[in-house]
């Protein structure tokens, strides 16, 4: 039986902020929440998490899921973190214990620890850059301690064997070594850490995985290790995209702050950041410079350069920008063209409908084929509540209109530019509402004043 036992109750004081440490994004997601995922795959009988700092915080970010709390008041230190948590634990439970700042680790990886056939097993990697992790210390193949950054001689501190902070034992055998862990350390805190020493002493089998990608472990103690690892999941995430058939003419320029399905033949261009859920069909192309959050676009759409999608669903291949936003609710069939300065939101466009040039469409249903001119406004706020527009199939609404809703446009229904439509237009008729033009003949226009003092 396998508990997964995450240890985040860290304030992390080196990210300076005002969020929890394990809450700091990653690929726009928490740490945590990486942690958590790739753990499920080992299908524990229980994850169990020791907060502290910002409980509230870090246990509201994971509302609804299953998953055990354990809190420690006072955090003095991964031994005692780890020790508040036992009582919870199944006797008979073999555990692996995790650093609540290492969200890149993989499956596979924490799947040989646990395999591992040992008393105390460990995941340690090569550093680039030792300096701040726990020490490796060796006599010959064994291993024999771990000794932390602040406890290490010039010597120890040379060797770049490190502790990735995965550990796994029997339930048992750690209540034994953590009872008998002391903060008699440079920092005055109980160090899980001492559970190897201990381990040895009582002449037990140790055994030390030693990750084959050093990536994979590495941990954020502060922001600038936060960003090594954004860097770290981004590459990974574009190369996901690359497997899958996506062309990336710029790939370091290319964000992917969530999860991202993509079809064969999709282009994402230079700078662009796709965010949350977002679904590309097969040959969807993304111009440059475009934000996309939770869409989910169908094969043949094409987003031209400088567009921000939010919530954004096409049915059909249809075409949207340059400089378009589309808001939450926005629903484009075949062949829907939504040009520049277009602004849409909480509107369907049934197939072959277009606004071509700067509009706002909002809380409105837009039919087949119907076209927007330059400037057609929907005014479906009143103040206080929002109105609906319908337009018909097939209806021409002349530019620089503003439809006052609620109001309905009838099918093949013709608005004459400049109109204030504030009343149903019946199908198949132009309606027109606007001053009258007219020309007064023989009108002149006004002298300038003569200067003072000429008269
Ligand atoms: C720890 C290890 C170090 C290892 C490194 C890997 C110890 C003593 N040191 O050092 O050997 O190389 O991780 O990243 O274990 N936490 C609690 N309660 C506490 C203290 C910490 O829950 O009282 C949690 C933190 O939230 C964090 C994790 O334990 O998620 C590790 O703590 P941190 O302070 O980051 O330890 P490091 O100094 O990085
Ligand atoms: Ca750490």
């Amino acid at each position: 039986m396998l508990e997964v036992l995450i240890l985040a109750a860290g304030e992390g004081k080196r990210m300076n902020s005002a969020r929890p440490k394990v809450l700091q994004p990653v690929g726009g997601q928490p740490m945590l929440a990486h942690l958590i995922e790739t753990t499920r795959s080992l299908k524990p009988s229980a994850i169990r998490i020791v907060v502290g700092a910002g409980a509230d915080q870090v246990q509201a970010a994971f509302a609804g899921q299953d998953l055990d709390w354990v809190i420690q008041h006072q955090r003095l230190g991964t031994g005692h973190a780890a020790a508040t948590a036992l009582p919870a634990i199944h006797p008979e439970a073999r555990v692996l214990i995790l650093p609540g700042d290492m969200p890149l680790v993989g499956a596979q990886t924490l799947r040989q620890v646990v395999d591992a056939d040992a008393d105390l097993t460990l995941l340690s990697f090569i550093a680039a850059d030792p300096t701040g992790y726990g020490r490796i210390l060796r006599d010959g193949e064994q291993v024999i301690a771990i000794r932390e950054q602040h406890d290490a001689s010039p010597d120890e501190q040379s060797i770049d064997e490190c502790n990735s902070g995965v550990m796994c034992a029997n339930r048992s055998r750690l209540a034994d070594w953590l009872g008998r862990v002391d903060a008699d350390n440079a920092q005055g805190e109980y160090y899980l850490t001492d559970c190897v020493a201990l381990a040895i002493v009582d002449g037990r089998r140790v055994q030390c995985v030693v990750s084959a990608d050093a990536d994979e472990v590495l941990g954020a103690n502060d922001r600038h290790q936060l960003a090594t690892l954004e860097a770290t999941w981004q590459t990974r995430a574009r190369h996901r995209l690359l497997d899958a058939g996506v062309t990336l003419p710029d790939p370091p320029s290319v964000q992917i702050r969530g999860q991202v399905d993509c079809g064969r033949d999709v282009v994402i261009d230079c700078g662009v950041i796709l965010i949350g859920e977002v679904r590309l069909g097969d040959g969807v192309s993304i111009g440059a410079h475009c934000v996309l959050e939770n869409c989910d676009l169908a094969a043949g759409t094409r987003v031209e350069p400088h567009c921000v999608l939010t919530g954004v669903r096409t049915t059909g291949a249809c075409s949207i920008g340059p400089f378009a936003r589309l808001r939450p609710g926005t629903e484009l069939a075949r062949e829907v063209k939504i040009g520049n300065f277009v602004e849409v939101k909480k509107a369907t466009f049934a197939a072959g409908a277009k606004a071509s040039h700067l509009s706002y469409i909002g809380d409105a249903s837009v039919g087949a084929g119907a076209n927007l001119g330059a400037g057609t406004i929907t005014c479906n706020y009143d103040g206080v509540n929002k109105h609906r527009t319908e337009i018909g199939a097939g209806a021409f609404v002349g530019s620089n209109s503003a439809l006052v809703a609620p109001v309905e446009i009838g099918e093949q229904a013709t608005i004459g530019a400049g109109s204030v439509i504030s009343r149903n237009a019946p199908a198949g008729e132009l309606t027109v509402a606007r001053g009258r033009q007219r020309t007064i003949s023989g009108w002149r226009r006004p002298e300038p004043n003569k200067p003072s003092g000429q008269d």
